[in-house]
């Protein structure tokens, strides 16, 4: 079943066109990841997906419902969150204080405190830092504030763009398990990446974006062993 269909859409910024023609399909329950390189139009689907930077012409649908023309606090309520690039973390507040941000739309503090709870049983060093200035963390330690914020909303899908980047090798791999985790517990994940062999270690299927358009698309498996996906990411310069 599906969760997301993104079709035939196309993206600009005032005048320069970034997405063109982009069709996505994420699978209930699966992780489907979507490779690119800098300045391929990553991002800049994910704040379609938002509402944060409407397309010109095409279709987003979350189940049956189309999100093109809602408003980005509507399409948050429909059930999906997003960890943004670059963790967008608050450092002036505690790190409870950043988590409990996730859980903004939410209004019974028993359902806030069971989330909370569930944040901290996956990243049990936030429950000994919990009234810690999140600004005063290490930058492992903001992934985990920034994973666990987009834990908090409790979405149907989550969108998370690059958590790899700045981060060192040891602590991607732990934050990849547990975004595999987030995912058997039964939550949709559409995984934005550049780490290629990490990402389809743990995603199902994958698309490869490419100035803005769909170039290479497959399970895990059959991108690895696609030629313009071996040309883009294990040529000459090796893995980016
Ligand atoms: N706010 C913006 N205004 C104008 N152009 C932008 C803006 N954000 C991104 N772009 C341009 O859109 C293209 C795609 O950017 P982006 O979606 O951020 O790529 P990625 O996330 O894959 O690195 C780039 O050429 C970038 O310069
Ligand atoms: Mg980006």
């Amino acid at each position: 079943m599906r969760e997301l269909r993104v079709e035939h859409l196309f993206t600009a910024y005032d005048r320069a066109d970034v997405l063109e023609d982009v069709s996505i399909t994420v699978e209930k329950n699966s992780i489907t990841c979507l490779l690119g390189s800098n300045g391929s139009g990553k991002t800049t689907l994910i704040r379609s997906i938002l509402g944060l930077t409407p397309p010109r012409r095409g279709s987003i649908l979350f189940g049956d419902r189309e999100l093109t023309k809602l408003p980005t606090h509507r399409i948050v309520a429909e059930g999906i969150a997003c960890i943004p690039e670059g963790r967008k973390i608050f450092p002036r507040l505690t790190v409870a204080e950043n988590l409990r941000l996730g859980a903004y739309l939410e209004e019974d503090g028993r359902v806030i405190g069971e989330r909370l709870e569930r944040v901290f049983a996956v990243f049990p060093v936030l429950a000994q830092r919990r009234e810690q200035l999140a600004g005063t963390m290490s930058g492992g330690e903001q992934a985990m504030v920034s994973i666990g914020r987009g834990m908090m909303g409790a979405p149907k899908l989550l969108l998370i763009d690059e958590p790899s980047l700045g981060l060192s090798p040891l602590f991607v791999q732990e934050n990849f398990a547990v975004i595999r985790q987030i995912n058997e517990q039964g939550v949709t994940v559409f995984l934005v990446e550049q780490n290629v062999h990490q990402t389809l270690a743990i995603a199902h299927r994958g698309y490869v974006l490419s100035k803005g358009s769909v170039v290479a698309q497959g399970t895990a498996q059959e991108l690895l062993a696609n030629d313009e996906v071996r040309a883009a990411y294990f040529g000459s310069g090796g893995e980016r």
